[in-house]
């Protein structure tokens, strides 16, 4: 599964011990995709905690790294053991690496982490002014519901089947595969 991305970026999984990847990319939002991100203006410290308890969770994290550094995230976690089935997905973009394609690939690649691990139901909370998410929700044949002023994106996943494990896989692989490399040239080049 290749996306087309900017800058030679490359899209992975978080791995154990990169936390602070995704801390410091939330801590770099800009006030508005950070407003648009958590649904209302947030102190440093609370994103820090934020991403303590979403490791702590075990949620998968996608990452969008260019030169190693991470520029866009999402995340996929369950939304509790009563609702089984079901899981809430965010994403941030860092603004000059947003209208891209980055936001779409990241929610390409959680829609099939979702579908493996068996989620059928993924809510995307929004503000009701987030049109770009609004979009990027509707190309992924969301159903927006309206509710107190925010937009919950509910998209349904197909079952998981040898295929999409596969997909999951190789996908995992190239992200391994292409972090190593990169990693690799940024050391000759250091
Ligand atoms: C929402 C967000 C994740 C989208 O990521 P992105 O990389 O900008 O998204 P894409 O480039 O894949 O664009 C997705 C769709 O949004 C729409 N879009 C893109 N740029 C747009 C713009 N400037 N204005 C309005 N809509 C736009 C398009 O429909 C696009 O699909 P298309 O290119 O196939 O037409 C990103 O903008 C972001 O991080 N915003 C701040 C945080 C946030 O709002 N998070 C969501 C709440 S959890």
């Amino acid at each position: 599964m290749q996306d087309l991305l900017p800058l030679g970026g490359v899209i992975r999984k978080l791995w154990i011990g990169e936390a602070d990847k995704y801390r410091d990319h939330l801590l770099r939002l800009d006030p508005e995709s950070r407003h648009s991100r958590f649904g209302g203006g947030v102190a440093d410290d609370f994103v820090r905690n934020y991403v303590e308890v979403t490791i702590s969770l075990e949620a998968v994290v996608h990452g969008f790294f260019v030169d190693g550094v991470m520029r866009g995230a999402a995340e996929l976690r369950q939304l509790g053991i009563h609702s089984p089935g079901q899981a809430e997905a965010a994403m941030s973009v860092e603004k000059p690496w947003q209208s891209h394609g980055v936001g779409s690939a990241l929610l390409r690649r959680t829609l099939l982490a979702a579908r493996n691990r068996g989620f059928r139901h993924l809510h995307m909370a929004c503000l009701a002014n987030n049109r770009r998410m609004q979009q990027l929700a509707r190309k992924f044949d969301a159903e927006l519901s309206f509710d107190f002023g925010s937009v919950v994106g509910e998209v349904e996943s197909m079952r998981a089947n040898p295929l999409s494990l596969m997909q999951e896989l190789i996908a995992d692989h190239h992200g391994f595969a292409t972090a190593i490399l990169d990693l690799q040239s940024r050391l000759l080049r250091a």
